[in-house]
């Protein structure tokens, strides 16, 4: 069952994502070479905190931090760590808080210093994506116009999607019904009605859309060990297309028009 909030609730699903967004604001400006991956988690579990807010990934199936830090081949669920950021690659940060009881959720890749034209036709080809997503996310329009989109942007590029991990709705619960696929399913879904609350997350790899999971039980790489991006907004379906809860300001996001 897909949950429709009101506006007090959404209310409250906009300062939980609020504080998603400051916390993405604040990590850009780390995104540097030589930053210790470890130091990024630090850094956002204390404006979580602060805020008087929880990390809702830390403790969730186990997961042992505040953020997912995932570079170049790694695809989702990376764990922050020693490893220090380099130059030329790409680094998605995954931030999700739990305020008053309701959630926030939102991911952007990032460049380190420069990245080579591939990586960076990836970034933009990801946030495109979303953005297209977000844009379909009106009411009347079916729950797999989202993934159709994101799967023509991806593939028009030459590129692929992940199947294997999927956005969700949320609310009081970090992951609620619906599963969002990035492709197109093949069945239109059910039709999207205005206070939906959807985290959309497309993952785009240069190479092939294959992933596996490392030995660490959680980072999931591409097969190939070609880069991925993945980006995240959390929105609410509105008549006229959806509406970021967790919009921030960051150099990596609305880098593309269209
Ligand atoms: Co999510």
């Amino acid at each position: 069952m897909i949950s429709i909030r009101t506006e007090r609730e959404i209310a409250l699903l906009r300062q939980a994502n609020e504080i998603v967004a400051r916390a993405h604001e604040q990590v850009a400006k780390m995104i540097q070479p030589g930053t210790c991956t470890r130091d990024l988690d630090k850094l956002v579990e204390a404006l979580i905190c602060d805020a008087g807010a929880k990390p809702a990934f830390k403790g969730y199936r186990g997961y042992p931090a505040s953020i997912c830090v995932s570079i170049d081949d790694e695809v989702v669920h990376g764990i922050p760590g020693k490893r220090a950021l380099r130059a030329g690659e790409i680094v998605s940060i995954d931030i999700g808080v739990c305020y008053k009881g309701y959630y926030g959720d939102a991911a952007v890749t990032h460049p380190c210093g420069a990245v080579d034209a591939l990586r960076m036709r990836l970034l933009e080809v990801t946030d495109l994506a979303l953005s297209r997503a977000i844009r379909v996310s009106r009411v009347g329009n079916c729950l797999n116009d989202i993934g159709c989109v994101i799967e023509k942007t991806s593939r028009e590029a030459g590129f692929d999607v992940v199947r294997s991990y999927v956005g969700h709705g949320i609310g009081v619960e970090m992951h609620e019904d619906p599963q969002i696929f990035n492709f197109d399913s093949g069945e239109s879904g059910p039709r999207l009605e205005e206070g939906m609350v959807l985290a959309i997350e497309p993952m785009v790899n240069a190479g092939s859309g294959q992933v596996r999971v490392k030995r660490d039980a959680w980072t999931v790489v591409t097969r190939d060990g070609k880069p991925s991006a993945h980006f995240e907004h959390t929105i609410v379906v509105r008549k006229h297309g959806g509406e970021i809860l967790s919009w921030c300001e960051v150099p990596s996001w609305g880098m593309r028009e269209g």
